[in-house]
């Protein structure tokens, strides 16, 4: 027997198709979730203001019993790392069988870069400059994690980062707020799609609002202090993107900002994100970060720390169990209204209005489906083809008449060496889903399957971070008795991603050493790095001929890397975050201010003694197996008007001697404003496909809305005068020209 609720349910389901048929859909959908909130108790209203981790272990799922009491009594609404149909359709059953209110749960995850088939990093796949590609990646990322039965992703993590001793610029799209912008939008519109009623898509949640990517010293979890026009020129823009994209949560982050934690910051969760960029959807607290607010100092209990969040507008609680322990009674007290409640319960039931939920809560649920799709051929095609375009060529110096890459697959013999040579798990990278590292091809295996006949031995030489030498001797032997060797260098998986951060960025172990004895032996040597940051290697850009940064790719590293190294596909990356020379040059980007003594051979200006101010690779940088040139920038008008467009056009040609890719950037200089401008700032880029000598005008155009910043009265606005206008290859290597605002 079915219970009154749940006909009620069905009564209420069916009045609102009505509204929907009537040309109305949201007045459908409000009259549906205002009366369900109406016949909801206090309790079951914050329970769908409560979420909770499954703690899925190697063998399968545990849910304490607590926890599955807790969602029998409608105290849920969400579980996250819960995986696999059946496992899914377990806990759904409950919610939606068992509860009064038979309201559905949502399920969360974080596929920051794949659910079971595993992407590249999305720092690395940020560098393919590919928007197309990056959004697809996230849609195959929505449909494989969907199969499992989940419909939420905790991502994109759209934090600026400029500071790589943070781990977790490996989750972002680096140091550019433009260009973080557009992969934001990107990475939203792929994982929720047109019709986030599909159960191929997922909802997105931007993550970490606000300015997490800031962290001082780069140490995980720390303070951010910055001015508001820093915040909102730099920090806040992919935020906005993912919002004016439609993605339909957020997640706050651990950080405190001017002193107020963003999980009990109100300016952020509601005066900036709610009100002034007009979002629609859910705030989710990152874990735990609510109770942390008593550690932040800024609350005495937990229960001052529920307060707080519910006042600046957080709306679910992830893991920290405040809410549930301590609304209801503040409810009671008078301390939070009723309407306070019901606002926040409506915007949570309201993404599951739109996921569908409610027509079909089981409609993720297809075993037949979760088996075809996962692992499918289709996800693997794709992760092969954004390993490959993620893979950023450093340097390739021509030794005798030739350039050292694309390697011959004529070669004899070769030696791989270094302990990321045949490693399936660090591939995968931090924060890899439920990806498993027997699925990974690993660069030996994808050296060995390219080219068969060729003799390729793999010494480990030393472990990643340990300090054992033991495999020296063999390595160096395997060297000299090889025509070339293929370093393998870089991090753990474990080195990046969420509490990672390193004070020392550089190589780590024993593995510069170990590069610089095989350099000694005078063969030919490929540096291949793989990180999910750019790592301090001055020494090896010094010595090795040859360096590929290789990132961390994922289930199809090796393929990729092979194509890479023999010339089957060339290299068309290009860094979206600046390499310093050392970790004291950080923070290091491009778009830094000239300063009032800009660096010059006078002592008394703005660099240090020992070092060029400019980064080791700058933003933007990546070499192709071709070569292309810059000529003819030029502006359409010396002068435009408010409004008026301008176009820039410029000349590249492919003039070597193979077919390729070239991203074409576009950056901006205010030369006077009434505040510092940055010396340099992307407005716009092109990726394009370019024959063996053939030539393209790539044209740009600009209004004096891409010229607005915040000015002295923070004003967003542009102000009249000059321009610089740079076109080129990276931030540095650009041509030049200009134009006025009248
Ligand atoms: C991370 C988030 C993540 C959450 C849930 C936190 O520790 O900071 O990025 O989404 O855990 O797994």
């Amino acid at each position: 027997m079915k219970s009154a609720a749940y006909i009620f349910t069905l009564f209420l389901l069916l009045s609102a198709a009505c509204a929907r048929n009537s040309g109305d859909p949201d007045a459908g959908m409000n009259r549906f979730l205002d009366s369900l909130i109406s016949q909801m108790t206090l309790e079951e209203k914050v329970g769908q203001m409560t979420q909770y981790t499954s703690n899925w272990v190697v063998t399968g799922p545990t849910l304490s019993d607590n926890v599955e009491e807790e969602l029998k009594s409608g105290r849920v609404g969400s579980i996250f790392n819960a995986l696999t149909v059946n496992y899914v359709r377990s806990l759904q059953k409950i919610a939606v069988e068992e509860t009064r209110m038979h309201i559905p749960l949502i399920f969360g995850f974080d596929v920051i870069h794949g659910y079971k088939t595993i992407f590249p990093l999305p720092l690395a796949e940020a560098c393919s400059w590919d928007l197309d590609l990056i959004e697809k990646t996230a849609a195959l990322q929505a449909k494989e994690a969907a199969a499992a039965g989940l419909n939420w992703t905790f991502n994109p993590m759209v934090d600026i980062a400029r500071d790589p001793r943070w781990g977790r610029v490996a989750e972002g799209a680096g140091e550019d707020p433009y260009y973080g912008s557009l992969v934001a939008a990107a990475k939203v519109r792929g994982y929720q799609g047109d019709d986030l009623g599909s159960p191929q898509t997922v909802l997105a949640c931007v993550k970490h609002f606000a300015a997490y990517g800031a962290v001082e010293a780069g140490r995980e979890y720390n303070s951010v202090d910055m001015s508001e026009r820093m915040l909102r020129e730099v920090y806040l823009r992919p935020y906005h993107a993912a919002v004016d994209a439609g993605v339909g949560s957020v997640m706050t982050s651990f950080n405190d900002l001017d002193g107020i934690p963003s999980t009990a910051n109100k300016w952020l969760m509601t005066d900036i994100l709610r009100n002034e960029w007009g979002f629609k959807g859910f705030v989710v607290t990152d874990y735990t970060s609510m109770n942390e607010l008593v550690n932040h100092g800024i609350a005495a209990d937990e229960k001052e720390a529920a307060l707080l969040a519910i006042k600046a507008g957080v709306d679910m609680d992830m893991q920290g169990a405040d809410y549930i322990h301590n609304l209801p009674d503040l409810v009671k007290e008078g301390k939070v209204s009723g309407t306070e409640i019901d606002k926040a319960v409506y915007r949570i039931l309201r993404e599951k209005y739109l996921l569908g939920l409610f027509d079909d809560p089981y409609r993720y649920l297809d075993n037949q489906r979760e088996k075809n799709t996962i692992r499918s051929k289709e996800m693997t095609d794709h992760a092969l083809q954004s390993a490959r375009e993620s893979v950023v060529l450093l340097k390739n110096d021509t030794v005798g008449r030739k350039p050292v890459l694309p390697l011959s697959k004529n070669i004899k013999s070769i030696a791989v060496i270094g302990p990321l040579g045949d490693d399936q798990a660090d591939m995968l990278g931090s924060w890899h889903g439920s990806g498993e590292a027997k699925d990974v091809v690993t660069l030996l295996q994808g050296i060995k399957e390219k080219i068969p006949e060729t003799k390729v031995r793999y010494v480990q030489g030393c472990p990643v971070a340990e300090n054992d030498r033991s495999g020296f001797a063999e390595a160096l032997s395997v060297a000299k008795s090889s025509d070339i060797v293929i370093l393998a260098l870089g991090e753990g998986a474990w080195q990046n991603g969420e509490a990672a951060s390193r004070s020392d960025i550089g190589l780590p172990g024993l593995q510069s050493e170990l590069a610089e004895s095989i350099l000694a032996t005078g063969k030919p040597v490929v540096a291949v790095i793989m990180a999910g940051r750019p790592l301090t290697i001055s020494r090896l850009a010094d010595h090795a001929p040859a360096i590929v940064n290789a990132w961390q790719l994922g289930t199809m590293a090796g393929p990729a890397i092979a194509d890479i190294l023999f010339g089957d596909y060339n290299p068309s990356g290009k860094l979206v975050i600046s390499f310093p020379r050392n970790t004291g040059q950080i923070p290091v980007y491009y778009s830094m201010k000239t300063t009032g003594r800009p660096a010059s051979g006078q002592k008394y200006t703005s660099k240090y003694l020992d070092i060029p101010n400019s980064p080791l690779y700058p933003f933007g940088y990546g070499l192709s197996y071709t070569r292309f040139t810059y000529s003819d920038l030029k502006t359409d008008k010396s002068e435009i008007g408010f409004g008026e467009p301008l176009t820039v056009s410029v000349n590249i040609k492919n003039a070597g001697d193979r077919d390729g890719v070239e991203v074409v950037q576009l950056y901006v200089r205010d030369v006077v404003a009434s505040v510092t401008r940055p010396a340099k700032e992307l407005k716009g880029f092109e990726r394009i496909a370019l024959k063996t000598g053939e030539e393209k005008t790539v044209t740009f155009t600009l209004t004096s809305d891409n010229l607005r910043f915040y000015d002295k009265d923070m004003k967003y606005v542009a102000e009249p005068g000059e321009f610089k206008v740079f076109a080129g290859r990276n931030a540095e290597d650009v041509l030049e020209t200009g134009f006025v605002l009248k």
